[in-house]
């Protein structure tokens, strides 16, 4: 199954995600944009691996206290489009835990540097390039970290949380 590590957002941080794509497409942006069930931050990509409890497991071994997350501007990956965050040292490391902790127990992951985003549309397609958006303020404080199953449905990729860890608080 295709697995990966994910921070999931509550209704508030959606509905800012939701305005900032509502926004691109009131401007003439068409593309392929994520549903709202389907927004989400990744932290590590695993892809096919068959044993998600071995992975939880090692994800368990890794602890993190509460931290911010604030939403900060717009940017892309070619024609893949996202909402940024801004800086967050606990976010690094959090991240570098537990892809420190995947490596150390012979997990593969996708070992590309860390690049914090949440896509909001794929396959871009905009006359005027990216256009000058706000995006709303929205922050949440993060307190559980999820491991998720990816697969593809008739509609979409569906997302689907197999486990989470919590933060020491
Ligand atoms: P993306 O939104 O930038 O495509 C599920 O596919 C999640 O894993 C997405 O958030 C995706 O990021 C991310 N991801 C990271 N590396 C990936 C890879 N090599 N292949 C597919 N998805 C990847």
């Amino acid at each position: 199954m295709r697995l990966f590590i994910a921070i999931n957002f509550n209704n508030e941080m959606k509905s800012a995600l939701i305005e900032a794509q509502n926004q691109l497409y009131d401007a003439g942006v068409r593309g392929n944009y994520s549903s709202e069930e389907n927004l989400h931050l990744t932290l590590a990509f695993i892809g096919e691996f068959p044993d998600p409890d071995q992975v939880l497991d090692i994800m368990e071994s890794v602890e993190f206290t509460p931290f911010e997350l604030t939403l900060d501007g717009l940017g892309c990956f070619g024609d893949n489009w996202w909402a940024g965050l801004a800086g967050s040292v606990p976010l690094q490391a959090v991240a570098r835990r537990l892809r420190r902790a995947l490596a150390d127990n012979g997990i593969p992951f996708d070992r590309k540097p860390f690049r914090p985003h949440i896509t909001l549309l794929r396959k871009a397609m905009a006359e005027h390039g990216m256009p000058p958006g706000e995006i709303p303020e929205a922050s949440m404080e993060i307190k559980a970290i999820s491991l998720m199953r990816s697969d593809r449905g008739r509609n979409g990729m569906i997302y689907t949380e197999l486990g989470t860890i919590e933060a020491q608080e």
